[in-house]
Order: C-alpha cells, then structure tokens, then sequence
C-alpha cells in the first residue's frame, strides 16, 4: 500500500512502521458501530486497538483501525467493597494508580501493565500473582452488528492463563465496552513474588506492593516509550505431569510452577536464557538481555525481523528442550488475525 495512508508506528508498542487504509477514534458505542458498518458496507477489514502493547502487524493493514477511546470510571461504595464501572478505553496503569489514591486496593500488584482497561479481560492480564478474573466482576460488550449490549459475569468469561471467551467465542464482531471491578474492602496483599517476599506482612501498604512491582518491572521490562516491545513475547508453556519429570530429571533447576491440574508451568525466559539467546539479533530485532522473554525493537525493526527472532528462538528452545513455545502477542496480517504459532512454526 502507497504511503499515502497513515502510518501505525504510534499505536502499536512494538514501534513496527506499517500503514493502515484507514486510522479512526471511537469515543462512543455508536462510533464503534459505525466505524463496522462502513467496514462491512465496504467489504474490508475491522480492527479495535487500545494502546497497541499486544499486537504484531505483520504487513501493511488493508482495512480500518479503531482506536478505543470510551472513557469513564463510576464507583459505587457497597459495605464490604468499591464496584467499579469503567470504560474500555481508559489506560490500565490510571485506573491502577486512580484506584490507590482513592483508598481502594486491590490492583498494585498489576501496576504497569500497558494497554486499555477493555483488553485486560481478553488475556486475562496477569502479574506478581494476580490475574485480572481475580478482580473481575463483569465484562460488557458490544454485538458490532446489532448494537446490542451484553454483560457477562466474570464466571462466563472462562478466564485461564492469559486466555478467555473473548480470544474465542467473542473475538470476532464483539467488542468489550467496560469492565465492572471489584475491590474488597478487606485488603489480602499478595507478597508470593520476587522482592515481595521480602515485604513485612503486618505492616505492608498497598503503596508499598505497587513500588516493588514497579521496581522490579523497571528493573527488567523495557519501556515502550523508550524501546519497542510488547512484553512477554511468548507465553510460559504448560507441560503434562509427564513431560515435566522428564525436564526437571535434565534440569532441575527450571524454574516451575505447579498447576492444578497435575501440568506444569515453565518459565520461558529461563529455557530461552539458556539457549545463549539473550542479546542475540536478527535484522533490528534482538532478545533483551535483562529478560529473555522479550523481544525488542532494536533498530527499525521489520515484522519480518520480528518473525525470524521468534521463528529462531521456538526452534532452539524446542532443540534442547522439546518443548514449543507458543506466542502470547497477536499477530495482524493484511485481512485480520492470522495463527501465530503458525507463522511462526
Ligand atoms: P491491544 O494490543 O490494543 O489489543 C490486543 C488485542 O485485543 C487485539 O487483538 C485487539 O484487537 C483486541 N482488543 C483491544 N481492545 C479491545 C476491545 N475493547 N474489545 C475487543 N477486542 C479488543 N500483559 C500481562 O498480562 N501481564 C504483564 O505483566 C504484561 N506486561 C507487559 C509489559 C510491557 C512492557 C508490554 C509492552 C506489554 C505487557 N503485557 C502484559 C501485554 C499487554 O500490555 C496486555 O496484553 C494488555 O492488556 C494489552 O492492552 P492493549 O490495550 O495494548 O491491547
Ligand atoms: N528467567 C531467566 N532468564 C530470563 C528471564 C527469566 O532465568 O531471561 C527466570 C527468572 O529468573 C524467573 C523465571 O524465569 O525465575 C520467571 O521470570 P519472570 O519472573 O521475569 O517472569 P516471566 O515468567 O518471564 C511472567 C509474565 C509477565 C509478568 C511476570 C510477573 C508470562 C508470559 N509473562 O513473566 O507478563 O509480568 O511473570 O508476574 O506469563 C506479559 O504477559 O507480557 C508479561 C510481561
């Protein structure tokens, strides 16, 4: 596509420059369906971002992007908790530090985290031991066809590890419009994590919980503003009971994470750390070397560069440990999402 179309550089995180048809805000339920019946009357493609710190466009984009902009927090004080009400578009890290300067805790230990409050349902957003379903009282959405508004209850939402309906069920021609909260006024910190732990139980703050996250997390994740990246390139890999003794036979020092369900969770970052691969380049795109997890947009960074890295990185993890990671980040093509393991494989 020419470059007379405007560029997604400032809304995606991974700082790649690809072009859209069109670029559109959607302030209201009714922009946001509007901005898909235009798509649907002209045949072409519909995207809704919110801060873009999730996604990989992998080529120029041959429809229209929505950027999400439904603002708005209501709090409704009930006697044993705050229920919040906000919209999609509100920044995730506000709504964190908004809360805390109310009194409410509840959210520190997911300060930081990038992106809008209406995608952290959709991965079931999740840090130093606390997911987004743990807080999570309903998910609004928006049938782009219809106008029709739905509430799910937390319990419909089939929260897991960084997954949800919205991934599945409810990807396509939904989108979220608010998320209900709840905060209870009794407060349980959660210290499970890093220097944390190291946090004196009976005096802890929430204020306290939220300087440690954000310590540890300036600590080793880079800063958007600063380096292009989207997090957590991939996702930890479950592994069956099976597969896990046989790993922790070879390398006992992996770090691991039981499951309830007899599976195992491993760290990524570790089996790619041992691999060498921190610091390691393919065009503009690198591995960050204070967490492997990561890849940076180092240089201008290409999708195809993106790819390769991650291409590179699932065949040497697989090599030495017969395991395949699978991304976390969604990948965009021309038309729509497109598998990611698969472009990737
Ligand atoms: P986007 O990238 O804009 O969108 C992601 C996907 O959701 C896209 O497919 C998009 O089409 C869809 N979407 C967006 N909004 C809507 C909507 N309203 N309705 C329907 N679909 C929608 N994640 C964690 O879980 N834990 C972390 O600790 C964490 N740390 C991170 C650190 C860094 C430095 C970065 C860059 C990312 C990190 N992430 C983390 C990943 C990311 O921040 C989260 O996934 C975040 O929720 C994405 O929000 P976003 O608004 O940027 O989503
Ligand atoms: N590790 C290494 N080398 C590395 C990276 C990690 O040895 O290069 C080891 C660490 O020492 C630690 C273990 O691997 O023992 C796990 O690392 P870390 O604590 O940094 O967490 P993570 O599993 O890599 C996950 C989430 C993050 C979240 C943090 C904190 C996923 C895919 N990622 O990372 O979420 O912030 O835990 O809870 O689950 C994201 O999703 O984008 C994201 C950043």
């Amino acid at each position: 596509m020419s470059s007379q179309y405007p560029s997604l550089k400032p809304f995606n995180t991974l700082g790649i420059n690809v072009v859209a048809r069109d670029i559109t805000t959607a302030k209201t339920i009714a922009d946001l369906c509007d901005a898909w019946q235009t798509c649907q009357q002209k045949n072409m493609p519909f995207i809704l971002l919110g801060g873009g710190s999730n996604v990989l466009f992998l080529e120029d984009y041959h429809g229209m992007v929505v950027i999400n902009r439904l603002m708005g927090i209501q709090v409704e004080e009930k006697d044993d908790a705050w229920h919040l009400h906000v919209g999609a578009g509100e920044n995730w890290h506000h709504l964190v530090e908004y809360t805390l300067a109310q009194g409410f805790s509840g959210l520190e230990n997911l300060a930081l985290i990038p992106g809008c409050v209406g995608s952290a349902p959709i991965q079931n957003i999740g840090a130093y031991g606390v997911e987004l379903k743990d807080v999570c009282e309903y998910v609004d959405i928006v049938d782009l066809q219809h106008g029709q508004i739905k509430r799910l209850l937390a319990d419909a939402c089939q929260f897991g590890y960084r997954d949800s309906l919205f991934k599945h069920a409810y990807r396509d021609g939904y989108a979220i419009t608010a998320v209900g909260i709840k905060l209870a006024k009794t407060w349980h910190p959660v210290m499970t994590y890093g220097e944390l732990t190291k946090l004196n139980s009976a005096t802890v703050t929430p204020g306290q919980i939220f300087d440690g996250v954000c310590h540890m997390r300036r600590s080793k994740l880079p800063d958007p503003e600063i380096t292009g990246n989207v997090g957590s390139f991939f996702k930890n890999p479950v592994v069956d009971a099976i597969e896990a003794s046989e790993i922790l036979h070879h390398y006992p020092d992996v770090p691991h994470y039981p499951q309830t369900n007899g599976a195992v969770k491993l760290a990524a970052g570790w089996l790619i750390d041992q691999c060498h691969l921190k610091g390691y380049r393919i065009g503009g795109a690198a591995v960050h070397r204070q967490q492997a997890l990561v890849i940076i947009n180092e240089n201008n960074a290409t999708s195809q560069d993106i790819v390769a890295l991650a291409h590179e990185i699932r065949q040497r993890v697989g090599s030495k440990f017969n395991v395949l990671l699978e991304p976390e980040v969604r990948f965009i093509g021309a038309m729509g999402e497109k598998d990611a393991t698969e472009v990737i494989s």
